[in-house]
């Protein structure tokens, strides 16, 4: 258990566009932060930060929070785990309890995984520092490589001892479940035998954008043909290779910063250009990009370059996968080696000038690369050039932005020697093909909503629902406030007619909202609002020093959402309008009195509105025994609304 102190210190110290901004790139949009969802694929950004509110919210997928349910919702933390990510984060010093072994079983299953893959990488690097065989050959081998101590300590790199359940028998004796160490792939579980999976290799825990270890790459230290070189965790539960870079953690500041990103083939590239002192470069380790990863480099940067070892051969398989990154709308560049060389080779024997001059020089445009290397090897061959003119314009095709795709063919006209009219009837053809076989989705898909809106018609602008959210906005960000309220009461004057008298008095604006909502014996309509009411105005009133950002948190996830709706509408309109016109909406002006009073008159107002209509209704219904009682009603309500209108006007 954290102590209550503690959490308190960390939410005095998070800022919610800082957390967030380790995860996704955040722009300034007025006095917002916006981003891509990192919830979504998307292209335009529907992601909104809030740094006075301290709030974050989500339109692409409804959901939103605070810095804590961001940790929960996008790293899969619990909340103990958020809290104390977070205090890492800012330095503060945490205060716990210690778990009991209750507490430990507890822990729902994909936390036990995180916790056994978490209790290895310790176990791994202590074996790697503490022990003979560790250091006599894990250690020495790393360090043949030319990895710095540093270098080790900042990867964790390990070592498993070469014994065939050293690991497994540790874990155990820790109290760690056999099930959990077979789910993560640490133990191969063959009915009654048990055997580390990664019995004498060194190890590379491979983390996620938080730094929690997902899965371990170990790498074969003998020669052993039968053996593959490196061995990688099996997927589970915590571990999906497909959404999974290697040294993303290390480098995710540095990608934004840079805006750019080096991809690179294997573990060692990484750790090697790290130490040379290139940090913004991740690895797909051995396997096909796929489009989730690409998507976790695409919140940080919109630019990637993707480094080839200096066989041709493997470049061949690669290129094909680049058209993932260009549907994503990134520009790719691409670099190659010398022959025989890889990343970490050339990095380590290269100085950091060398090794930025190198890339700087030889890195080049993707579809003009391609287009030069596909033009090489078919300027000879007819039947292949024309094979080769579609591959390119292929590529080209997947480029969403249309005047990049047009510069690209004109480009590549000129590499290949071809006419731009060929190209540009090429890419045509194309684009239709795909209309065609987006169109023939489509029909499906519009099919399936025309049956939701069968179902549900569009309702009119409710102002009802409008004023409602109103009032609870209002409360979560003023509710605390002392504010003068301009108070019109009712007293007759010399002639003996009714008139509003102003009279100032000071109140905490949740007060003023609850009496005058109470006065009027008006309930919330819309069921979650009229939870959210009590809810909030409950918080306030037992809490003097209540604060929207410690409030989010306390209240069941449920409702941030709601909560989070709320209080970014107003944004989420902007966001249309800084597409369009990349203009930034101005900060709100007014005073909150004004706006509390506002709200509640033009609130009464239309609930005095409904009371005639549904009179009026009466009457019509009974045309014949015109009813005078409602007709007196109708008469006392014209007139109230006749003086709440006149209330409203003096408001604003
Ligand atoms: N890889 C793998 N399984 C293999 C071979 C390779 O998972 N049997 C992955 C590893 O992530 C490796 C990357 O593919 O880092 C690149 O492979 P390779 O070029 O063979 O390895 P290097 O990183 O050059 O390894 P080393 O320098 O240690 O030989
Ligand atoms: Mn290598």
């Amino acid at each position: 258990m954290i102590s209550p102190e503690s959490i308190e210190q960390v939410f005095e110290a998070a800022r919610v566009e800082e957390v967030i901004g380790d995860f996704v790139q955040l722009k300034k949009a007025g006095s917002n932060f916006k981003g891509l969802s990192p919830f979504s694929d998307e292209r335009s950004p529907s992601f909104m930060v809030s740094p006075v509110k301290q709030i974050w919210k989500d339109f692409s997928t409804g959901k939103g929070g605070n810095a804590v349910s961001f940790l929960m919702e996008h790293e899969h933390f619990t909340y103990p785990e958020a809290i104390k990510y977070l205090a890492k984060k800012y330095n503060i010093e945490v205060e716990e309890t210690e778990q009991s072994n209750e507490q430990k079983e507890k822990a729902n299953e994909k936390e036990s995984l995180y916790l056994v893959s978490e209790f290895a990488n310790t176990y791994f690097q202590k074996i790697l520092h503490k022990t003979d065989q560790g250091k006599s050959i894990g250690l020495s081998y790393f360090k043949e490589r030319g990895f710095t101590e540093e270098t080790i300590k900042k990867f964790d790199l390990g070592y498993s001892l070469n014994e065939w359940q050293a690991f497994t028998d540790e874990a155990l004796k820790q109290g760690y479940n056999i099930d959990y160490l077979g789910k993560t792939g640490l133990t191969i579980v063959k009915e009654d035998k048990r055997f580390d999976r990664f019995k004498g290799r060194v190890m590379f825990p491979i983390k996620s954008m938080s730094g929690r270890v997902l899965g371990f790459g170990g790498r074969i230290l003998i020669l052993d043909k039968k053996a593959a070189k490196y061995l990688n965790s099996p997927e589970s539960d915590i571990y999906y290779k497909s959404k999974v870079l290697y040294g993303i953690y290390h480098a995710k500041k540095d990608i934004a910063k840079e805006d750019n990103c080096y991809l690179v083939e294997g573990y060692t590239d990484v750790i090697q250009f790290h130490q040379t002192g290139i940090k913004n470069v991740v690895s797909s380790s051995g396997t096909a990009l796929t489009s989730d990863q690409i998507r976790l480099i695409n919140r940080l940067t919109k630019n990637i370059t993707v480094l080839f070892d200096g066989d041709a051969a493997g470049m061949r398989a690669s290129l094909r996968g680049i058209d993932l990154i260009l549907e994503q709308g990134m520009n790719v560049r691409v670099c190659t080696f010398p022959e025989g060389e890889d990343p970490d080779s050339f990095a380590k024997q290269n100085t950091l000038e060398e090794l930025s001059l190198y890339l700087k020089d030889n890195a080049k445009d993707f579809i003009q690369f391609k287009a030069s290397i596909l033009f090489e090897e078919s300027k000879n061959d007819p039947i292949k050039k024309a094979d080769t003119v579609r591959d390119i314009v292929n590529s080209i095709s997947k480029i969403p932005d249309r005047i990049k795709k047009e510069i690209y063919i004109q480009e590549c006209a000129r590499i290949m020697d071809i006419s731009e009219e060929v190209l540009f009837t090429t890419l045509a053809q194309m684009d239709e093909k795909e209309f065609q076989e987006e169109a023939k989705k489509n029909k499906t898909e519009q099919k399936a909503f025309e049956v939701i809106k069968h179902e549900q018609p569009i309702k009119k602008v409710d102002v009802q629902y409008l004023l409602e959210r109103k009032i609870i906005e209002i409360l979560l960000l003023y509710g605390n406030k002392i504010e003068d309220f301009e108070d019109l009461v009712l007293k007759e004057n010399k002639k003996g007619e009714l008139d509003l008298e102003p009279v100032i008095h000071q109140a905490k604006v949740f007060e003023k909202v609850f009496l005058d909502l109470q006065d009027d014996e008006m309930e919330f309509t819309n069921p979650q609002f009229k939870t959210l009411y009590y809810t909030v105005i409950d918080a306030l009133n037992q809490n003097p020093d209540f604060e929207l950002k410690t409030f989010i948190n306390s209240v069941d996830p449920a409702m941030t959402a709601d909560i989070t709706t709320i209080l970014m509408e107003d944004e989420r309109y902007a966001l249309d309008d800084w597409k369009r016109m990349n203009i930034f909406p101005k900060e709100k002006m007014h005073s909150v009195a004004q706006l509390v009073s506002e709200t509640i008159l033009s609130l009464r107002c239309f609930l005095i509105d409904q009371k005639v209509k549904e009179f009026q209704q009466e009457t019509l219904q009974n045309k014949t025994n015109v009813n005078r009682n409602i007709l007196e009603e109708v008469k006392d309500y014209s007139g109230l609304k006749m003086l709440l209108s006149r209330k409203l006007n003096r408001v604003l």
